[in-house]
């Protein structure tokens, strides 16, 4: 087996014992609140990973977009929810032909949108499930929940369409202050979803699935009467802003990107083969604070450019051209989505090469 020293920088690594304890953990969680896990694969895009997640119980996945549908049913997933407001026609002829091989339902958040879906599904004499996105404070897509009502009717009159239920990301949690704050955001996003399904239930529209779902809100949004189903997406790795919020401790975090110093031109910087190329540039949460921690270091990166990752070296902490550093990335999934292959490591040797087979599915 071949030591994961011996790999070449940059690589992306995925401890496997980690990895497997945090699948595990969440699914635990799943099981005791009753709630369906339906993973979000944005994290990994990988069908190995998303195969564990089955294995540890997990009903089905979550993606956003219809290529990255189309990889997982190539991979022999069989259950699948885009959630994400899938429109157009181009699409909706793709959504067709993935129907015909698993189960599929898809968000929307307007009727034009939806419309766009039913008229392809009508024609062909089928019915797309869809699942109303309601916005629970995110403010990013999904309908007020005082607007509820009115969309879901409107969907379900739709001839190629069949309302699924309801489904929510509290996003918003990013931001929050501490752990307290997290979990206060996961409460108002379960009692959001779970007041929206009663009102759509007393004005006589079928909700199947009520989902919610992030990994710093999980927890506390499971544990919300009437949640059926829960997409946590991030918890698969971690990664540094789960750190700093508090979802987890630095030895729940399974990825890291090993990198090496090409150039320490003063005592205070090291530069590594590690820029935005490698980890983006996506900036830590909930309070932006560098590009990476260099692990069992103070030191962060605090400037990248594409190759380049600049270490702002702190006091006590040395660095040398040619050594291996280790990375804890801000944010897992941004990486994943980066990178060809990704590497499975175990004790200090790698144990398996995963193909992100899903990365770059734009469409
Ligand atoms: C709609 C939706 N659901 C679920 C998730 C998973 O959230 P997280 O990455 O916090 O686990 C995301 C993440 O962006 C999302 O956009």
């Amino acid at each position: 087996m071949r030591a994961v020293e011996d790999l070449p920088t940059p690589a992306v690594l995925v401890d496997l014992d980690v990895l497997e304890k945090n699948v595990a953990r969440m699914a635990e969680r799943a099981r005791t609140t009753g709630v369906k896990l339906r993973p979000h694969a944005k994290t990994h895009k990988i069908p190995e990973v998303g195969r564990l997640q089955i294995a540890f119980g997990a009903a089905g996945m979550s993606l956003a977009k219809v290529g990255e549908a189309e990889v997982f049913a190539d991979a022999n997933f069989h259950d699948l929810f885009l959630a994400y407001p899938t429109i157009g026609g181009d699409r909706a002829r793709r959504l067709l032909a993935l129907a015909d091989r698993v189960k599929l339902a898809v968000g929307a958040d307007s009727v034009e949108g939806a419309r766009s879906l039913s008229e392809v599904f009508a024609a062909a004499r089928r019915k797309l499930t869809v699942m109303l996105k309601i916005d629970c404070g995110y403010h990013r897509v999904g309908v007020e929940p005082s607007n509820a009502v009115e969309v879901a009717r409107a969907i379900a009159d739709l001839p190629g369409l069949e309302l699924g239920g309801i489904f929510t990301h509290a996003g918003q949690a990013y931001a929050a202050e501490n752990a307290a704050g997290v979990a206060e955001v996961g409460r108002h996003e379960g009692e959001t979803v779970a007041a929206v399904a009663a009102e759509l239930r007393a004005a006589g529209l079928p909700v199947g699935e009520v989902s919610v779902g992030s990994t710093p809100t999980a927890f506390s949004a499971m544990r919300v009467p009437g949640v059926t189903e829960c997409r946590p997406g991030n918890y698969v790795y971690h990664d540094g802003s789960q750190v700093a919020l508090g979802t987890c401790g630095p030895k729940d975090c399974a990825m890291t990107v090993a990198a090496r110093v090409v150039s320490v031109p003063a005592a205070d910087r090291a530069v590594v083969d590690a820029g935005s190329k490698t980890l983006s540039s996506d900036v830590l949460r909930p309070r932006p604070n560098g590009h990476g921690l260099v692990l069992g270091t103070s030191s962060r990166l605090d400037r990248l450019s594409e190759e380049h990752g600049v270490v702002a070296v702190a006091p006590g902490d040395r660095f040398r051209v040619g050594q291996r550093i280790s990375i804890l990335p801000n944010h897992a999934c941004v990486v994943s989505n980066l990178h060809d292959r990704i590497y499975g490591v175990r004790a200090g040797s790698v144990e398996c090469e995963w193909r992100v087979a899903a990365r770059g599915r734009v469409d």
